[in-house]
């Protein structure tokens, strides 16, 4: 994922850019670049590859100026070239962008049409480019900078300077990271504060949609209504996990946040958004016998596997097996050279998923590992690997990993579905904007937090727990039933709702909150059908629904969350969001280690 860092400063800054630039390699990136004003004039230099490329660039031609910006690109929109690297740069406007732009097709075109010519295929030049439209249209840059953010969305982090006001850095954020770091005379900004430690005394932690105004004597933030607002400086303390946490209570929060920003770039790896289509396993062409998909993981990883089979099922009409690895190690099961064996495991350590990849080499035609760590065992000994991207994951129980995980097997399945011609143009183009839509629906989402609340605390005295779902959110109901005991230590199970009726109605009684995912789908009606039934046994229904779903049940009994309509196809995705807020807070209210739960381990690599 891309690396911001902005300093203001009475030095030359562009070595210490450089230093900063090389602490955020570890994000990932594939081409890097610097901007400075100097004699008011922006100066820039931008390399492919490794930052040797563009230290050497700077030795040749000097980079002066005692403001700056610089950025490591980690491609999504565009190829890694010097063309689409950062800082991007129109009239008197140049900034670095960390996320996604969603709607930036639209905001293109509409340039186009005014007559704007584009040098890259990235989504950021179009937002250096509308806001450098506002400013020819007489905004001043305060104003340009605040209208661009209000066109935009998605998930992002933008660092902006501008050519006659060179004491002056513009920055927001939302859904990605961004933080105000302060030394004794300089100010930074910068995508993490571990990145700037050595550099800085305290730090402001922006909070979301958050717009500051920063020079090296002021500090002015702004709410996205632009009204002024405080946010606390806090001192940095290197002993301290406050600096990766950043204002979060606890990495899980934390991870859960950074969700949009990393599904983003999760499936912006893949598609290829000039084309419209996505681009993986290239070496793969031959689908056409394929005759069985089987997909082996633990934990969490399982239920993204779980989820996954409704899509290959759907779209790619091959036998799908799912299974546990620690049980698929041991059976006896037969293998054709005409299967792929897909392996799922944020760590790429775990034993059994190790074990069960080992049992299946050879057997099948090849195998397939989706992990976070690339460099792991599974990653090591599978055929093809296909990185999730997510980054770090510290919190125990997992999230960004799963909903990354999704989002990797999302691809595959668009992909493999036009790899045997089954999909047309037109779904294949509607299922990637979807894809591309679900960063901003969980940002939206993500924001509720009173309800979420509210819900956890009917659920924190419960010593049982039954989550319901049909469908494509069956998976999902189970998911949500380990997290919620994972971390807050409550008895909590996931069923099909339709099985209700042959077991765990039994235990349905006033004590028992029965949470159920009910979006307005084929299966609506049935659904309600069962939370009738547990409401006739004065079970307490939590619902989780649409608005759609909220009015026509219309029942003051029930306490429901209610989310915006989106399709089937990424229902799941969004329903992890308050699966794992629902958990959290039930877990926070509790007291418990929600972090380093008991007897659990991140990465189980015993049997
Ligand atoms: C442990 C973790 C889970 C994880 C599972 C599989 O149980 O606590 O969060 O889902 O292992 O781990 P993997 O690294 O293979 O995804």
């Amino acid at each position: 994922m891309c690396g911001i860092i902005g300093i203001l400063s009475n030095k030359e800054v562009s070595s210490t850019i450089i230093d900063v630039l090389k602490k955020l390699e570890y994000r990932g990136y594939d081409s890097a670049g610097i901007a400075t004003i100097f004699d008011n004039e922006i100066r820039r230099q931008r390399a492919k590859g490794k930052i040797e490329n563009l230290v050497n660039l700077i030795s040749e031609n000097d980079l002066p100026g005692t403001i700056g910006i610089g950025h490591t690109r980690w491609a999504t929109h565009g190829i890694p070239s010097e063309d689409n690297a950062h800082p991007h740069h129109v009239g008197s406007v140049v900034g670095v962008h960390n996320g996604i732009i969603e709607n930036f097709r639209e905001i293109k075109e509409e340039l186009i049409n005014k007559g704007y010519k584009f040098q890259s295929d990235t989504d950021t030049e179009v937002i250096i480019q509308l806001c450098s439209h506002y400013i020819n249209n007489g905004y001043n840059n305060r104003d340009a900078f605040f209208k661009t953010i209000g066109r935009l969305e998605g998930a992002f982090a933008l660092c902006f300077m501008f050519k006659n006001d060179e004491e002056k850095l513009y920055v927001t954020r939302r859904s990605a990271p961004l933080v105000i770091g302060y030394g004794k005379k300089d100010v930074f900004v910068g995508s993490d504060a571990v990145s700037l430690s050595n550099l800085i005394e305290s730090v402001i932690f922006l909070d979301e949609d958050d717009v500051a105004i920063l020079s090296k004597k002021q500090t002015n933030i702004y709410d996205k209504l632009g009204e002024r607002v405080d946010r606390k400086k806090k001192s940095v303390d290197l002993n301290s996990d406050i600096i990766s946490k950043g204002n979060y209570q606890h990495f899980m929060l934390k991870e859960i946040h950074e969700q949009p920003e990393v599904f983003g770039y999760a499936t912006s790896s893949f598609i290829n958004f000039k084309t419209h289509k996505i681009e993986m396993l290239n070496e793969i062409k031959e689908l056409d016998n394929v005759d069985r998909l089987i997909f082996v993981a633990c934990g969490t990883a399982y239920f993204a596997c779980a989820v996954a089979k409704f899509w290959f099922e759907k779209y790619v009409k091959v036998p799908v097996e799912i299974d546990v690895a620690s049980e698929f190690r041991y059976r006896d099961t037969s293998f054709s050279k005409n299967e792929y064996a897909i392996f799922v495991s944020q760590s790429g350590e775990t034993a059994d998923t190790l074990a069960a990849l080992r049992k299946v080499k050879g057997k099948v035609k090849k195998t397939i590992s989706v992990v976070n760590v690339v460099e792991s065992s599974i990653a090591r000994e599978s055929e093809f690997v296909l990185p999730i991207k997510a980054g770090p994951e510290i919190g125990v129980a997992s999230t960004k990993a799963f909903t990354a995980q999704l989002a990797v097997l999302a691809c595959l399945a668009i992909n493999f579905s036009n790899k045997r011609g089954l999909i047309s143009k037109k779904e294949n183009s509607e299922l990637i904007d979807e894809l591309v839509s679900v960063p901003g629906i969980m940002s939206n989402i993500i924001k509720k937090t009173s309800i979420y609340k509210e819900f956890a605390r009917k659920l924190m005295k419960a010593k049982n727990a039954l989550f319901l779902g049909r469908g494509i959110l069956y998976p999902l109901a189970l998911e949500a039933a380990l997290k919620l005991k994972e971390i807050s230590y409550i008895h909590a199970e996931g069923y099909p709702s339709g099985e209700l009726k042959h077991g765990p109605i039994a235990l349905v009684d006033k004590k028992m909150p029965v949470i159920c995912f009910a979006p307005v789908n084929n299966l609506f009606e049935k659904t309600i059908s069962n939370v009738q039934e547990v409401q006739a046994r004065n079970g307490k229904v939590l619902l989780i629904t649409d608005d759609e779903g909220a009015s026509r049940l219309n029942s003051s009994e029930i306490s429901m969350i209610k989310l915006p309509k989106f399709s089937n196809f990424i229902s799941p995705i969004i329903y992890a969001i308050p699966s794992q807020l629902i958990a959290y807070y039930t877990a926070l209210y509790k007291g418990t280690d929600i972090d380093k739960p008991r007897n659990l381990a991140k990465s189980v690599t015993v049997e």
